[in-house]
């Protein structure tokens, strides 16, 4: 598995800092909240696990299933698999994903989460490939900004591979091409 990853872009240790520095910076805009966290599964885990280490305030738990991905292309077109079926009425939400890409993902929870109630609507993800944006989407809290390269491993995924890998890394072309 390794062996297909031509560059580590963020190590164990790095993802590990973001985590605290995103953990710490929620648990002190959220004090005395009670924000609710929806995961975006499933390239959300690990990352919302390691996140949460560093959040030191009152908060719950939800999770979503989402999919947009075919392959290494986002096809646009958003599918719940797996909704939660919590109250969101007045509730802040904080919206967890992997990464941020054309922002189709993104703008389309948000709307959903909020025309169902939510108080207020706030994204952290890992990962941000600014040069992917087709659509205009506000992030709140971003943990780094990747160049427009597909990457896999610390629940990022190629066709369900390398959700696995404890880092991140960008995959070899002649594995996809
Ligand atoms: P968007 O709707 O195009 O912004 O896509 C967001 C979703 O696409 C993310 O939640 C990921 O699941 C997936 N995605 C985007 N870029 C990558 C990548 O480089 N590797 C693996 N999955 C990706
Ligand atoms: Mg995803």
């Amino acid at each position: 598995m390794k062996n297909d990853i031509e560059k580590v872009v963020l190590s164990a240790k790095q993802i590990e800092g973001i985590c605290k520095r995103l953990g710490e910076q929620i648990s002190h805009d959220y004090e005395g909240k009670n924000p609710l966290f929806i995961g975006l599964l499933k390239g959300c885990e690990p990352f919302i696990s390691d996140l949460l280490k560093f959040v030191s305030i009152y908060c719950q738990i939800e999770y979503m299933r989402v999919s947009s991905y075919e392959g290494t292309l986002s096809s646009g077109h958003i599918i719940i698999k797996s909704d939660i079926t919590c109250d969101l009425t007045g509730r802040d939400v904080i919206v967890v994903d992997d990464i941020v890409d054309t922002g189709r993902t993104t703008l389309y929870i948000r709307e959903l989460l909020k025309k169902r109630g939510a108080k207020s609507v706030a994204v952290c993800c890992l990962l941000d490939k600014p040069e992917g944006r087709l659509v205009d989407v506000d992030v709140e809290y971003i943990g780094d900004n990747i160049p427009k390269e597909f990457v896999v491993g610390y629940g990022l995924d190629y066709n369900e591979r390398y959700r696995n890998l404890p880092y991140i890394g960008i995959l070899k072309e002649e594995i996809y091409k």
